[in-house]
């Protein structure tokens, strides 16, 4: 995994976007999103200037977590099409220059795969240790206290074999067990079917989940823990998640991983702090994966704690460790709906600025933001378990509107969760026609990233800067960018080094102006020195040779 300048991977320079597959176009009139509807809409990535896309579980599930649970590790579920629909979408994306990410679920499968039938079918099945078994406690009742993340107890009882199985999410989804060396060699064969067919890398489910203390000790119980909480989060997930064992499963899948040509990419969804996601690159001798860096996801939206951020992430990267940067997903509140419309703006030009990869969620190109949901129409596990704490996942999973027809033309049918209200407008027919909209900020972005290495693969260095300014240089060769971000509602000012700069793009047009006080269009050259930028204003200045 090591990034040196010699050598820069397509995912390095390559930005990701995220698509969940229900929702992003249905070809078939059933409101649900398809893989022949993602083929059909390929060349929106290409407009927008992305490189890679990474879909959310296409697999066949009984969909209790829409996917998530997973029943067929090499098939594809009738509701999103067929193997050779993906065979299709794969070649296609390929010929369009586009790499293709799949996503990987091995923490847990559904409850409906024929391994786990087997394992509970009885105490001597052969599979019966390819999953999680423990006798009940002492005194009855589950092994331990671990708490699922979806509410409960982690462990359900099978009165037919008498024993609890462990479940991390749902009890429809059982826990398999990586300490058992026929469960991964399955698993593995499972990745080596999507590499033999082409796929580029995979998004690795909840990769620090996936194994357990051996033991499967009590976990801490959480003194802060109040009701409105999570249930989840009455315990610090000490034991059960995050074991020193799960680094040589990680390196194993980098090492199949690396037996393929082409850079394939692995990427480990992980939320633990800083200086722990970091043991996740592994080292020179066993890499392991990238990290999803969710740092912008829990930030609160603050200059001074931005930049505090970016320093620590910086500042504890191994050496050759690659950053990247999210600012959302399927799982978290869009961005839109935490910064509002304005400062979603400021926010692309961040996370498409910063080092590393970034990944975009869908949607958020088009300043998507949270969709309410009305309550006969909620469909998320999670929320049904424990309604009313905000943790519903369905308002960031609503349909991508593409244009003024009928159902924004994601769905001849009755989408399978609503549209945003604002569709008519915000979509991304619109959008593609309007110089001013979130959309062609992002492809002027992303066609900047591009046009500088400085942007794509230069070293980062924070600017001294107060208030709400967060700025930071950019630099490649003898190339240097400054981008300078208003994150709050009123004019501020930032103290450049003396220079000619050029300003190479602008969040909201007309405004910047430097100390001289002219009003600054695209383009324009000026004297830098102090910078005015209104408010919710980012700028991306290039500095020019004296
Ligand atoms: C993380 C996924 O992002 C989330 O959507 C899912 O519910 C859990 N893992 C369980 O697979
Ligand atoms: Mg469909």
């Amino acid at each position: 995994m090591s990034a040196g300048e010699d050598r820069i991977r397509w995912w390095q320079s390559g930005v990701i976007y995220q698509v969940y597959p229900r929702s992003f176009q249905d070809s078939d009139g059933d409101g649900v999103g398809d893989l022949n509807g993602i083929a059909a809409r390929l060349d929106h990535f290409v407009a927008l200037g992305v490189d890679a896309v990474w879909i959310s579980p296409i697999y066949p599930s009984p969909m209790a977590d829409f996917g998530y649970d997973v029943a067929d590790y090499t098939g594809v579920d009738p509701r999103f099409g067929t193997l050779a629909d993906f065979d299709a979408l794969l070649a296609k994306a390929h010929g369009l220059g586009l790499k293709v990410i799949l996503d990987f679920v091995p923490n847990h499968s559904s409850d409906r795969h024929p391994w786990f039938a087997e394992s509970r079918s009885s105490r001597s099945n052969p599979k019966r240790d390819w999953y999680i078994w423990r006798d009940a406690a002492a005194g009855g009742g589950p092994p331990n206290n671990w708490i699922s993340d979806f509410g409960g107890s982690a462990w359900e009882w099978d009165e037919a074999t008498g024993q609890y199985y462990a479940h991390a999410f749902l009890k429809e989804q059982p826990d398999l067990n990586w300490r058992n060396p026929e469960l991964r060699a399955a698993m593995f064969d499972a990745m080596r079917f999507w590499f033999d067919r082409g796929v580029d890398g995979f998004r690795i489910d909840v990769l620090w989940h996936m194994i357990k203390h051996a033991d499967f000790i009590d976990n801490p119980v959480n003194p802060d823990w109040t009701l409105g909480m999570a249930d989840m989060d009455r315990v610090h997930q000490l034991n059960s998640t995050d074991q020193p064992e799960v680094h040589a499963v990680a390196a194993e899948m980098r090492a199949l991983a690396d037996g393929y040509d082409g850079d394939r990419v692995l990427i480990g969804e992980i939320y633990l702090p800083i200086v722990k996601l970091m043991t996740y690159y592994g080292s020179d001798d066993a890499p392991e994966v990238l990290p999803f860096n969710f740092q912008l996801i829990d930030a609160p939206w603050d200059a001074r704690a931005i930049a505090r951020i970016i320093a620590a992430y910086e500042g504890a990267l191994p050496p050759g460790g690659w950053p990247n940067w999210v600012l959302g997903n399927h799982d978290r509140p869009r961005i839109a709906a935490r910064v509002g419309a304005a400062q979603a703006r400021v926010a692309a030009m961040l996370l498409l600025t910063l080092r590393g990869t970034p990944t975009i969620y869908y949607g958020d190109e088009l300043g998507l933001a949270d969709v309410a949901i009305p309550p006969d129409m909620i469909q998320d596990p999670r929320e049904l378990r424990e309604p009313g704490k905000g943790l519903n996942r369905d308002p960031v999973r609503t349909p991508m509107p593409w244009d003024g027809s009928a159902n924004a033309g994601f769905t001849t049918g009755a989408p399978w969760l609503p549209l945003n209200p604002d569709w008519p407008t915000r979509n991304a027919a619109a959008e593609a026609d309007d110089p001013d909209s979130m959309f062609a900020l992002h492809r002027a972005l992303l066609a900047l990233r591009r046009a500088h290495p400085a942007l794509s693969i230069g070293d980062l260095a924070l600017v001294e800067s107060d208030g709400d300014v967060l700025a930071y240089e950019r630099r490649h060769g003898e190339e240097r960018i400054v981008v300078a971000l208003n994150l709050g509602e009123r004019e501020q000012c930032i103290s450049l080094a003396e220079g000619n700069c050029a300003l190479l793009l602008a969040t909201c047009s007309g405004e910047s102006r430097s100390a001289g006080g002219s009003a600054q269009r695209q383009g324009s050259g000026f004297r830098r020195s102090t910078v005015v930028l209104a408010p919710n204003q980012g700028l991306i200045l290039q500095a020019l040779p004296a």
